[in-house]
């Protein structure tokens, strides 16, 4: 296992061994995500989860994990998923894998959102490109009027949204999220603000190490090879 893949491992288990008997959890989507779910089965913990992609939810089903639909539920304990960059005030880009739109839903309706990432991910500021989902009803005016954007060559999203990327600078997160949101035909961008975020779980040098979103500034070690 290469050392990003080995940091994305120690994340992910870390943050499964926070879940809990009886907790409703959210699982995000992507690499990271997949070790959790091998770490939450590991573990063997009672919980249910709400899967925010096809994807997840077939390997969940693959391990045993007991999976519920979101439309049966409207709060959940924690939501725990990756990230393409994270800001040391932890803005995130998400949406690497296209499914930023379930994952913003499903940590909005969580009590917690921990972030796993290896430590790649971390970066002075946002660089982009940013994961949007566009209704494919009068594409190529939403794309006009967003300037400088990609189309994606994956499938669309399970709701039916066009996968795009935005390619623009990003000198204020908060300005050009308000600016995405406010845009006709977006229905989500993958700029997730810092007020969503409660921890960042970062595996690398053989720990994980969890930081807390108040001061960014390191609050936990856990040694690593468990
Ligand atoms: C999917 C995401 C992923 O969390 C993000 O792309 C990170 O992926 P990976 O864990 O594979 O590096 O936002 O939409």
């Amino acid at each position: 296992m290469g050392s990003q893949d080995e940091g994305k491992r120690l994340a992910a288990v870390a943050a499964a061994e926070r879940v809990q008997n009886g907790m409703l959890v959210g699982l995000g989507t992507g690499s990271t995500v997949a070790y959790l779910l091998t770490a939450l089965a590991e573990r063997g913990v009672r919980a249910q989860f709400v899967c925010t992609s096809p994807r997840t939810e077939a390997i969940a089903g693959q391990l045993g994990l007991p999976v519920r639909d979101f439309d049966e539920v409207t709060r959940l304990d924690v939501a725990i998923d990756g990230a393409d960059e994270v800001t040391p005030d932890f803005w995130l880009v998400k949406g690497g894998g296209a499914a930023h739109t379930r994952e913003k839903l499903v940590a909005a309706a969580s009590a917690a959102f921990i972030v796993i990432v290896d430590s790649t991910k971390l970066v002075p500021a946002l660089r982009g490109p940013v994961p949007l989902e566009l209704v494919r009803f009068g594409l190529a005016s939403t794309m006009a009027r967003l300037g400088s954007v990609r189309l994606r060559e994956v499938p669309p999203s399970p709701d039916g949204g066009v996968i795009a990327d935005y390619l623009g600078p990003i000198e204020d997160p908060a300005t050009l999220a308000a600016s995405l949101a406010s845009t006709p035909g977006v229905i989500e961008h993958g700029l997730f603000p810092p007020e969503m975020v409660t921890e960042v779980v970062v595996g690398g040098d053989g720990e994980a190490t969890w930081l807390a979103r108040a001061s960014a500034s390191t609050t936990q070690s856990q040694g690593a090879s468990r």
